[in-house]
């Protein structure tokens, strides 16, 4: 296929309607946004029938996109009351994800981009968790640092304008969101792991020694597996001798131990940065431990803190149509030939 632009360079608006798809993962979802204010923001999920499996099956979750992707984006613009015909761009998910559930999104937005006449606009999910902050208050503006906590990434990041970033450190090993899955799972909690952990944490307490991650270890850089396989030998080890354990307490202590760095690292982070603002995306972040401690250390420490609502920290296309915002607005359209990536390393530009 040509690299084609789907349509002619359009005049470029203050306050755009865009439309938002996101199918990466096991979400799919679709949303309206008219500069930074969310019209709507629609998703159906296919976690539950994922869940049976203990995991995302991939062809599963193709196949429920593409019952999904023109119901829910109906959905999106009938609760934004918008008629498709005036939206000025098509943003859209290309990576990275399932490479056929990222197929049928990006496939889908660029028959409704073309048949419109309007730009589409590839989005890499990573910055989508970025941008996200963006739609929680109208007048944020970098410079900022920004803490990355999903499934498959932990970063934190210098935002020095809405497009470009300095990456101050990342995950040496698992990410968060991946270390939560696995403790989960080895605690017999259900897929998906994160939200799962955290309620049966608020039973506990966090009285497990676990290795910490030395504050001053790797600068930004962060290590989960030392942390992960040392609770599931304690679980393990509990269970073959059968003595009694709380895994309650055993949920706390990893999310203590797992959290508390970040916390630690971000505002080292703005310190050192002489940043006064920290700004978090992905779907750690909607964990409400992480985001009240983050918030009190914030505050100790004369940050502000723009957080996404939580249900905008794990996967949704508000947060795609407002990447797609800062590239309409930057004049980053993509051509006709844009192909789903399985993997796009975090760019710092
Ligand atoms: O950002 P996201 O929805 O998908 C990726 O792009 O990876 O993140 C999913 C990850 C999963 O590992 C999930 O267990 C974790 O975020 N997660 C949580 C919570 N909600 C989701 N981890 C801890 N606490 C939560 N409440
Ligand atoms: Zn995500």
């Amino acid at each position: 296929m040509s690299d084609i632009i789907l349509c002619k360079t359009p005049k470029i608006k203050e306050t755009p309607l865009i439309l938002g798809i996101e199918s990466s993962c096991d979400e799919t979802a679709a949303a309206v946004i008219r500069g930074r204010k969310i019209l709507s923001d629609e998703i159906i999920s296919s976690a539950s029938v994922q869940a049976q499996y203990g995991g995302v099956v991939p062809e599963i979750a193709s196949r429920a996109h593409t019952d999904a992707v023109d119901e829910v984006v109906s959905r999106a613009l009938h609760s934004a009351k918008v008629k498709k015909e005036e939206l000025d761009a098509v943003a859209v998910t290309y990576g990275a994800g399932l490479l056929g559930a990222l197929l049928v999104g990006l496939s889908f937005a660029k028959g409704f981009a073309f048949g419109l006449g309007v730009p589409l606009i590839g989005v890499n999910h990573i910055r989508g968790h970025l941008a996200a902050a963006y739609l929680e208050e109208e007048t944020l503006e970098p410079p900022f640092v920004t803490l990355l906590a999903s499934g498959g990434h932990t970063a934190l990041l210098y935002t020095k304008t809405e497009t470009e970033f300095e990456l101050l450190g990342g995950t040496l090993d698992d990410a968060a969101g991946e270390a939560f899955d696995k403790v989960a799972r080895v605690l017999s909690l259900p897929y998906p792991g994160g939200p799962h952990l955290e309620a049966l944490a608020k039973e506990g307490k966090p009285t497990i020694p676990l290795p910490k991650m030395l504050k001053g270890e790797g600068g930004y850089n962060f290590s989960y597996s030392g942390l992960k396989t040392a609770v599931i030998n304690y679980v393990h080890h509990a269970k073959q001798s059968g003595a009694p354990f709380s895994a309650a307490d055993v949920a706390c202590s990893f999310q203590h131990a797992a959290l508390d760095i970040l916390v630690e690292k971000t505002v080292e982070a703005a310190r050192e940065k002489h940043a006064d603002t920290v700004t978090a995306g992905g779907g750690v972040i909607a964990n409400e431990f992480l985001r009240e401690t983050l918030a009190g250390a914030c505050r100790k420490a004369g940050l502000k803190l723009v957080l996404p609502e939580k249900r905008r920290c794990t996967d949704n296309a508000a947060m795609i149509a407002a990447e797609g915002l800062i590239r309409y607005h930057a004049g980053l359209f993509s051509p006709l030939s844009l192909n789903a990536e399985a993997y796009i390393p975090l760019k710092t530009s």
